[in-house]
């Protein structure tokens, strides 16, 4: 790989395991000085474990790259000030940002606690918020210089949401949201802010049944659920190649998602007066209802990302099997 992110640094929250941790290493073979941050908790947020970090920094120190570890929790608004000072305090510089670190508490609305709200919105969308907050303060501090990037981490949850988990669905919809909000605020300072919607095997995926079926490696042939497919996308957006910001772009193998933001596919005018109820009801005869999806898999149909082929067919298969 060449070395395009060469004088860089990068902090990658939540990058101690799973796709964060590839994330960092291909960073770090792009050139990067790598900030690894990890909590170390349960896939729940419970918990914490120190040595997760530091067991991907010494990876990358192995392969003689420049890595160091920090234990905050972002979702924590001064912890996660922390990691961004460890940063500046380590390599003097901070130029990417990945935000990835998260966590999975399936719910559905009726049966949620507040602290599986809370917990999952506090890491997943607080936690990218704060981290955002801290380098553009800093950025804000220093001034413009072309080149910086933040890659935030949505979920094909939060493009297309569905039932069984409200609370993560909002979070990464609020991600997706806070992504194209700070592109929008951040340019004048050479930022590039953009979000990824993934698909990769990781003890996420692992945890739902049905879905760890799904991303099952295949004894031969491309493995198209392997966190490595991810990364050189966040790679691609932390580079100078990138000439995007403000999107949001979905990837599992080697299919790739770009989407255009929220869009109003249907518009109507009520000629200078105010709408009332018969009027609407009338006027929104002409929209046909959404399909959610439901009749392709109706016990599957969690995994209705921005479903690639493959992955259609897999849930019809499924479905028939059933
Ligand atoms: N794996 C997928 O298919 C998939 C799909 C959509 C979105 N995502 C998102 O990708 C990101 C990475 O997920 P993953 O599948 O690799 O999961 P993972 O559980 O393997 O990794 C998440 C990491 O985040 C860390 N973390 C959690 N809370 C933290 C906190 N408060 N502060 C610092 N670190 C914290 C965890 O310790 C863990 O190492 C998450 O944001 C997840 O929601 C994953």
């Amino acid at each position: 790989m060449s070395q395009t992110l060469l004088g860089k640094v990068a902090l990658v929250t939540g990058g101690g395991r799973g796709l964060g941790r590839a994330h960092a290493l291909a960073l770090a073979r792009a050139g990067a000085r790598v900030v690894v941050n990890d909590l170390g908790g349960s896939d729940r947020g419970e918990g914490a474990d120190p040595d997760m970090a530091a067991a991907v920094a010494r990876e990358i120190q192995e392969v003689g790259g420049n890595a160091i570890a920090s234990n905050a929790d972002v979702s924590d608004w001064d912890d996660a000030g922390r990691a961004v000072r460890l940063a500046l305090d380590t390599f003097g510089r901070l130029d990417i940002i990945v935000n990835n670190a998260g966590i999975s508490r399936f719910a559905p609305i009726g049966a949620m606690s507040r602290e599986d709200w809370t917990l999952t919105i506090g890491v997943n969308l607080t936690g990218t918020a704060a981290v955002t907050h801290w380098a553009a303060a800093h950025w804000i501090e220093v001034g413009p210089e072309s080149g910086r990037a933040i890659i935030n981490t949505s979920s094909p949850a939060g493009t297309n949401p569905l039932p069984g988990s409200p609370a993560y669905c909002a979070s990464k919809a609020g991600v997706a949201a806070l992504t194209i909000a700070s592109a929008a605020e951040l340019a004048p300072l050479g930022v590039r802010v953009n979000a990824i919607a993934p698909m990769g095997r990781t003890r996420l995926t692992d945890a739902v049944p049905f879905v760890a079926e799904l991303m099952k490696a295949p004894a031969t042939g491309f493995d198209r659920a392997a966190p490595d497919c991810v990364s050189p996308v966040v790679v691609y957006l932390a580079s100078p190649a990138c000439r995007f910001t403000g999107r949001v772009f979905g990837i599992e193998g080697d299919d790739l998602f770009v989407f255009d933001g929220w869009s109003a596919r249907h518009r109507f005018n009520n000629a200078g007066t105010a709408w009332d109820q018969a009027t609407l009801a009338e006027r929104l005869e002409a929209i046909d209802l959404q399909d959610l999806g439901w009749g392709i898999a109706p016990a599957t149909h969690m995994v209705m990302p921005n479903p690639s082929d493959a992955t259609l067919k897999t849930l019809a298969t499924i479905a028939e099997e059933r």
